[in-house]
Protein backbone atom coordinates (compact mmCIF):
# COMPACT_ATOMS: atom_id res chain seq x y z
CA UNK A 1 0.00 0.00 0.00
CA UNK A 2 1.30 3.38 -0.73
CA UNK A 3 2.53 6.19 1.88
CA UNK A 4 -0.60 8.52 2.79
CA UNK A 5 0.52 11.72 1.46
CA UNK A 6 -2.78 13.54 0.95
CA UNK A 7 -5.29 14.84 3.29
CA UNK A 8 -8.95 15.58 2.76
CA UNK A 9 -10.60 18.17 4.93
CA UNK A 10 -14.49 18.32 4.32
CA UNK A 11 -15.72 22.08 4.83
CA UNK A 12 -18.82 22.43 3.02
CA UNK A 13 -21.53 21.31 5.75
CA UNK A 14 -24.11 24.27 6.70
CA UNK A 15 -23.24 24.41 10.28
CA UNK A 16 -26.85 24.93 10.72
CA UNK A 17 -25.56 23.97 15.11
CA UNK A 18 -24.09 27.41 15.55
CA UNK A 19 -26.81 29.39 13.82
CA UNK A 20 -26.95 32.47 13.54
CA UNK A 21 -23.02 32.42 14.03
CA UNK A 22 -22.95 30.54 10.84
CA UNK A 23 -25.36 33.14 8.80
CA UNK A 24 -21.97 34.61 6.77
CA UNK A 25 -19.46 33.11 8.38
CA UNK A 26 -18.13 29.58 8.08
CA UNK A 27 -18.05 27.72 11.30
CA UNK A 28 -14.22 26.62 10.05
CA UNK A 29 -13.26 30.27 10.40
CA UNK A 30 -14.79 30.83 13.85
CA UNK A 31 -12.11 31.66 16.22
CA UNK A 32 -10.68 29.13 19.11
CA UNK A 33 -9.22 31.67 20.95
CA UNK A 34 -6.91 33.67 18.29
CA UNK A 35 -7.14 30.67 15.53
CA UNK A 36 -9.82 29.67 13.02
CA UNK A 37 -10.55 26.15 13.58
CA UNK A 38 -9.43 25.28 10.01
CA UNK A 39 -6.28 26.39 10.71
CA UNK A 40 -5.27 24.31 13.74
CA UNK A 41 -6.60 21.20 11.67
CA UNK A 42 -4.88 22.31 8.78
CA UNK A 43 -1.63 22.05 10.69
CA UNK A 44 -2.51 18.71 12.43
CA UNK A 45 -1.75 17.20 9.48
CA UNK A 46 0.75 19.47 7.78
CA UNK A 47 2.43 17.93 11.51
CA UNK A 48 1.37 14.31 11.09
CA UNK A 49 3.65 14.63 7.43
CA UNK A 50 0.84 14.90 4.95
CA UNK A 51 2.28 17.10 2.20
CA UNK A 52 -1.08 18.21 0.25
CA UNK A 53 -4.70 19.32 1.62
CA UNK A 54 -7.49 19.26 -0.60
CA UNK A 55 -10.46 20.91 0.93
CA UNK A 56 -14.15 20.55 -0.13
CA UNK A 57 -15.81 23.71 0.11
CA UNK A 58 -18.99 25.73 -1.48
CA UNK A 59 -19.16 28.51 -2.99
CA UNK A 60 -20.80 30.42 -0.06
CA UNK A 61 -17.26 29.46 1.86
CA UNK A 62 -14.90 31.33 -0.64
CA UNK A 63 -13.91 33.14 2.02
CA UNK A 64 -12.04 29.59 3.46
CA UNK A 65 -10.66 29.89 0.25
CA UNK A 66 -9.10 33.05 0.44
CA UNK A 67 -7.93 32.08 4.28
CA UNK A 68 -5.65 30.03 2.38
CA UNK A 69 -4.95 31.49 -0.98
CA UNK A 70 -1.15 32.06 -0.34
CA UNK A 71 -0.31 28.11 0.84
CA UNK A 72 0.57 25.79 -3.00
CA UNK A 73 0.18 22.64 -0.92
CA UNK A 74 -3.86 23.36 -0.18
CA UNK A 75 -6.11 22.92 -3.34
CA UNK A 76 -9.87 23.19 -3.78
CA UNK A 77 -13.21 21.47 -5.05
CA UNK A 78 -16.57 22.38 -4.66
CA UNK A 79 -19.37 20.67 -3.05
CA UNK A 80 -22.32 21.96 -5.16
CA UNK A 81 -25.33 20.69 -2.33
CA UNK A 82 -24.30 19.66 1.13
CA UNK A 83 -25.06 15.90 0.17
CA UNK A 84 -23.29 14.47 3.15
CA UNK A 85 -20.13 14.16 4.54
CA UNK A 86 -19.35 11.10 2.17
CA UNK A 87 -20.24 13.11 -1.06
CA UNK A 88 -18.29 15.89 -0.02
CA UNK A 89 -15.11 13.79 0.09
CA UNK A 90 -16.21 11.75 -2.97
CA UNK A 91 -15.86 15.42 -5.19
CA UNK A 92 -12.43 15.17 -3.88
CA UNK A 93 -11.32 11.44 -5.71
CA UNK A 94 -10.53 12.77 -9.04
CA UNK A 95 -7.33 14.95 -7.46
CA UNK A 96 -5.88 12.04 -5.97
CA UNK A 97 -3.60 9.43 -7.87
CA UNK A 98 -4.55 6.05 -8.85
CA UNK A 99 -4.17 3.76 -5.33
CA UNK A 100 -3.61 6.58 -3.35
CA UNK A 101 -4.77 6.45 0.58
CA UNK A 102 -5.91 9.26 2.13
CA UNK A 103 -6.50 10.86 5.82
CA UNK A 104 -9.77 12.46 6.76
CA UNK A 105 -10.22 15.22 8.63
CA UNK A 106 -13.49 16.58 9.43
CA UNK A 107 -13.40 20.52 9.89
CA UNK A 108 -15.15 21.26 13.10
CA UNK A 109 -13.16 18.07 15.16
CA UNK A 110 -9.80 19.23 17.45
CA UNK A 111 -8.12 16.90 19.68
CA UNK A 112 -5.08 18.77 21.52
CA UNK A 113 -2.49 15.67 22.96
CA UNK A 114 -0.55 17.86 24.64
CA UNK A 115 2.59 16.57 24.37
CA UNK A 116 2.13 13.21 22.87
CA UNK A 117 1.74 12.92 18.74
CA UNK A 118 -0.92 14.43 17.14
CA UNK A 119 -4.38 12.78 16.42
CA UNK A 120 -3.68 12.31 12.89
CA UNK A 121 -0.34 10.86 13.47
CA UNK A 122 -2.32 8.22 15.81
CA UNK A 123 -4.17 7.48 13.20
CA UNK A 124 -1.15 6.68 10.46
CA UNK A 125 0.49 4.98 13.03
CA UNK A 126 -1.87 2.31 13.13
CA UNK A 127 -2.84 2.28 9.49
CA UNK A 128 1.39 1.38 8.51
CA UNK A 129 0.56 -1.68 11.33
CA UNK A 130 -2.78 -2.60 9.76
CA UNK A 131 -2.40 -1.43 5.98
CA UNK A 132 -6.50 -1.03 6.01
CA UNK A 133 -8.61 1.90 6.62
CA UNK A 134 -8.76 3.56 10.10
CA UNK A 135 -11.47 5.09 12.22
CA UNK A 136 -10.60 6.90 14.63
CA UNK A 137 -12.60 6.63 18.04
CA UNK A 138 -12.59 8.22 21.59
CA UNK A 139 -14.58 7.26 24.70
CA UNK A 140 -17.29 9.21 25.31
CA UNK A 141 -19.71 9.61 28.73
CA UNK A 142 -22.42 7.02 28.43
CA UNK A 143 -25.56 9.22 28.55
CA UNK A 144 -23.98 11.03 25.03
CA UNK A 145 -23.76 7.37 23.14
CA UNK A 146 -26.87 8.06 21.09
CA UNK A 147 -24.99 11.65 19.41
CA UNK A 148 -23.00 9.54 17.93
CA UNK A 149 -21.75 6.27 15.44
CA UNK A 150 -20.59 3.76 17.84
CA UNK A 151 -17.79 0.90 17.41
CA UNK A 152 -17.84 -2.84 19.26
CA UNK A 153 -13.76 -3.96 19.10
CA UNK A 154 -13.43 -7.02 17.79
CA UNK A 155 -10.88 -9.64 19.84
CA UNK A 156 -7.85 -7.74 17.62
CA UNK A 157 -8.56 -4.44 17.95
CA UNK A 158 -10.73 -4.18 14.74
CA UNK A 159 -13.87 -2.43 13.91
CA UNK A 160 -16.68 -5.04 14.56
CA UNK A 161 -19.79 -3.83 14.88
CA UNK A 162 -21.07 0.22 14.08
CA UNK A 163 -24.75 1.19 15.76
CA UNK A 164 -25.59 4.47 14.32
CA UNK A 165 -27.06 7.04 16.90
CA UNK A 166 -27.61 4.05 19.33
CA UNK A 167 -29.82 4.13 22.33
CA UNK A 168 -27.79 4.25 25.45
CA UNK A 169 -29.78 0.56 26.36
CA UNK A 170 -28.19 -0.84 23.11
CA UNK A 171 -25.32 0.39 23.01
CA UNK A 172 -22.16 -2.11 23.24
CA UNK A 173 -19.57 0.51 23.86
CA UNK A 174 -19.10 3.70 24.38
CA UNK A 175 -16.33 4.30 21.93
CA UNK A 176 -17.68 7.10 19.54
CA UNK A 177 -16.19 7.98 16.03
CA UNK A 178 -14.81 11.36 15.96
CA UNK A 179 -14.03 12.00 12.24
CA UNK A 180 -10.80 11.78 11.95
CA UNK A 181 -10.45 8.46 9.43
CA UNK A 182 -7.63 6.99 7.11
CA UNK A 183 -9.36 5.77 3.71
CA UNK A 184 -7.89 3.08 1.37
CA UNK A 185 -8.66 3.05 -2.46
CA UNK A 186 -11.01 0.21 -1.89
CA UNK A 187 -13.56 2.27 0.59
CA UNK A 188 -12.92 5.58 -1.69
CA UNK A 189 -14.27 3.09 -4.89
CA UNK A 190 -17.18 2.39 -1.94
CA UNK A 191 -18.42 5.73 -1.40
CA UNK A 192 -19.53 5.93 -5.20
CA UNK A 193 -22.00 2.95 -4.56
CA UNK A 194 -23.09 4.01 -0.90
CA UNK A 195 -26.72 5.00 -0.32
CA UNK A 196 -28.35 7.77 0.97
CA UNK A 197 -29.61 8.12 4.38
CA UNK A 198 -33.25 8.88 5.29
CA UNK A 199 -32.70 12.39 5.25
CA UNK A 200 -30.96 12.55 1.87
CA UNK A 201 -27.38 12.73 3.10
CA UNK A 202 -24.41 10.40 2.10
CA UNK A 203 -22.46 9.45 4.99
CA UNK A 204 -18.97 8.01 5.48
CA UNK A 205 -20.99 6.04 8.08
CA UNK A 206 -23.29 3.96 5.33
CA UNK A 207 -19.72 3.43 3.45
CA UNK A 208 -18.33 1.65 6.37
CA UNK A 209 -21.62 -0.72 7.45
CA UNK A 210 -21.13 -1.96 3.80
CA UNK A 211 -17.20 -2.57 4.29
CA UNK A 212 -18.48 -4.93 7.04
CA UNK A 213 -21.44 -6.08 5.55
CA UNK A 214 -19.05 -7.26 3.02
CA UNK A 215 -16.61 -9.35 5.51
CA UNK A 216 -14.07 -6.32 4.58
CA UNK A 217 -11.53 -5.48 7.66
CA UNK A 218 -11.06 -1.90 9.72
CA UNK A 219 -8.78 -1.12 11.69
CA UNK A 220 -9.74 1.42 14.97
CA UNK A 221 -7.90 3.78 16.74
CA UNK A 222 -9.02 4.97 19.72
CA UNK A 223 -7.57 8.47 20.03
CA UNK A 224 -5.56 9.74 22.86
CA UNK A 225 -5.92 13.94 24.12
CA UNK A 226 -8.89 16.02 24.44
CA UNK A 227 -11.83 16.73 21.98
CA UNK A 228 -13.83 19.48 21.48
CA UNK A 229 -16.80 19.75 19.11
CA UNK A 230 -16.43 23.10 17.71
CA UNK A 231 -19.25 22.47 15.58
CA UNK A 232 -21.54 23.34 18.52
CA UNK A 233 -21.53 26.30 20.94
CA UNK A 234 -20.23 24.64 23.91
CA UNK A 235 -17.43 22.62 22.01
CA UNK A 236 -16.18 25.96 20.35
CA UNK A 237 -16.25 27.59 24.01
CA UNK A 238 -14.30 24.97 25.87
CA UNK A 239 -11.79 24.80 22.56
CA UNK A 240 -11.08 28.94 23.08
CA UNK A 241 -10.86 28.42 26.79
CA UNK A 242 -8.51 25.40 26.59
CA UNK A 243 -6.31 26.82 23.84
CA UNK A 244 -6.15 30.74 25.96
CA UNK A 245 -4.53 28.60 28.36
P1 LIG B 1 -21.15 18.01 10.37
O1 LIG B 1 -22.42 17.26 10.40
O2 LIG B 1 -20.41 18.23 11.63
O3 LIG B 1 -21.31 19.47 9.71
O4 LIG B 1 -20.22 17.36 9.27
P2 LIG B 1 -22.58 20.30 9.35
O5 LIG B 1 -23.50 19.53 8.47
O6 LIG B 1 -22.05 21.60 8.83
O7 LIG B 1 -23.17 20.53 10.81
P3 LIG B 1 -24.59 20.96 11.32
O8 LIG B 1 -25.18 19.71 11.89
O9 LIG B 1 -25.37 21.56 10.17
O10 LIG B 1 -24.31 21.99 12.39
C1 LIG B 1 -18.90 16.95 9.49
C2 LIG B 1 -17.94 17.57 8.49
O11 LIG B 1 -18.35 17.29 7.16
C3 LIG B 1 -18.56 18.49 6.43
C4 LIG B 1 -18.78 19.57 7.47
O12 LIG B 1 -18.41 20.84 6.94
C5 LIG B 1 -17.91 19.10 8.63
O13 LIG B 1 -16.57 19.50 8.49
N1 LIG B 1 -19.70 18.30 5.52
C6 LIG B 1 -20.88 17.82 5.99
C7 LIG B 1 -19.55 18.62 4.17
O14 LIG B 1 -18.46 19.05 3.74
N2 LIG B 1 -20.62 18.44 3.35
C8 LIG B 1 -21.81 17.97 3.80
O15 LIG B 1 -22.73 17.82 2.98
C9 LIG B 1 -21.94 17.65 5.15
Amino acid sequence: MKKVRTAIIPVAGRGTRLMPLTKTTPKELLPVYDRPVIELIVQEAFDAGIEKIILVISTEKESIRTHFSDNPHISFVYQNEPLGDGHAIAQAIPELETDEPVLILFGDELIDNEGGENAAAQLLKTFEKTNLSVIGLQSVPRAQVSRYGIVKLGTQEEVEIIQEKPSLEAAFSTLAIVGKYILTPDVLALLHETEAHADGEIRLSGTFQKMLQEDRPISACVIDGERFDTGSFDGLLAAGNHFAR
